[in-house]
């Protein structure tokens, strides 16, 4: 069953940054973008490295291992190699708390 975990606070995360959290044994990066807090599964969708060692450009992350890119709001890959989205959870904020959406 999921829920709503409480992850961060919103002054972990810096406008136009990005920041990685754990919770159990998920890895999360949260983008700090325009368009306001946005959640992923911290991992490349190309050969699995971390997105949060990389980069956070125009509201793209960029890939430090062989620099695919992905839309820092909807997940969708707009550089190759990767081919394949990544992953977005499901996030709301309670006062100044990031919440995000877990299984369980
Ligand atoms: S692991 Fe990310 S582009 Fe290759």
């Amino acid at each position: 069953m999921a829920e709503w975990i409480k992850i961060a606070t919103v002054d972990q995360i810096a406008k136009d940054g990005m920041n990685h959290f754990t919770s159990g044994p998920d890895r999360i990066v949260i983008a700090h973008t325009c368009g306001g807090y946005h959640a992923f599964v911290d991992q490349c969708t190309h050969e699995a490295v971390p997105l949060s060692e990389g980069f956070l450009r125009n509201g793209e992350f960029i890939c430090h291992a062989h620099g695919a890119k992905f839309d820092a709001v909807s997940g969708e890959v707009t550089a190759p190699p990767a081919i394949v989205p990544i992953e977005k959870l499901e996030l709301r904020l309670d006062g100044q708390d990031i919440m995000i959406l877990l299984d369980d």
